[in-house]
């Protein structure tokens, strides 16, 4: 089995009550804090930027996982690794200069990584497999948290799972978007090994019943 990893994103957590919120599901059994930055320019909203990212760092030890969905992205890389970032991805419609930008990523200090909308061609990983760390496929379109699942992404992660052992390279498969403990399994078997839950997992009371139960889900998967 390969190893699995949690991400709830903290874009349905109590913004009120945010170290608080990831203290807590942390302690659920979360692997990683998925961290939803929004423009209001590449996507239709606005959340958090690197000082909510520096205020939550001291509450955890596990990755920050930052997820950007703005447009330009360059500028606000260096801000984001200051901050205690340890994994940033982009949309490579929002660069001018994909390959610049992983490199900027990587001379940071941070893990790097291109994310695919659900409408977006998987050919800008053929030039830049040997600067990625991660690999995320989008199954909702970017914007808000509480979409459905698109199932279409499941040939895509499979697609991207084929390109990953072809090129023997230790990179991660992240699935983002509309993940329940109904359709986490399916998920895994098409090849994603981190596992981005937002709504699923903020929106229930108890995050570790939910943490736990998807757990189960992918021990059978
Ligand atoms: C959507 C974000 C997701 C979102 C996931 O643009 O990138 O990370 O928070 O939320 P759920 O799990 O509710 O679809
Ligand atoms: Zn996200």
């Amino acid at each position: 089995m390969p190893t699995y990893r949690i991400a709830p994103s903290i874009l349905s957590a109590d913004f009120a009550r945010l170290g608080e919120e990831v203290r807590n599901v942390v302690a659920a059994g979360a692997d990683i804090i998925h961290f939803d930055v929004m423009d209001n320019h590449y996507v239709p909203n606005l959340t958090i930027g690197p000082l909510v990212c520096q205020a939550i760092r001291p509450h955890v030890q596990v990755p920050i996982d930052v997820h950007l969905m703005v447009k330009p992205v360059d500028r606000i890389i260096p801000d984001f690794a200051k901050a205690g970032a340890n994994i940033i991805t982009f949309h490579p419609e929002a660069s001018e200069h994909i390959d610049r930008t992983l490199q900027l990523i990587r001379d940071h200090g941070c893990k790097a990584g291109l994310v695919f909308n659900p409408a977006t061609p998987l050919h800008h990983l053929d030039h830049v497999m040997d600067k990625l760390d991660i690999i995320l496929i989008m199954s909702v379109n970017p914007g808000f948290g509480g979409q459905s699942f698109i199932s279409q992404a499941l040939q895509k992660i499979a697609a991207v799972r084929q390109k990953i052992d072809e090129s023997g390279r230790d990179i991660l498969l992240e699935v983002d978007g509309g993940i329940k403990i109904e359709n986490i399994a399916a998920a895994a078997k098409a090849g994603a090994d981190t596992f981005v839950a937002g709504s699923a997992i903020f929106g229930n009371p108890d995050y570790k019943a939910v943490i736990d139960a998807m757990r189960k889900e992918l021990a059978s998967a």
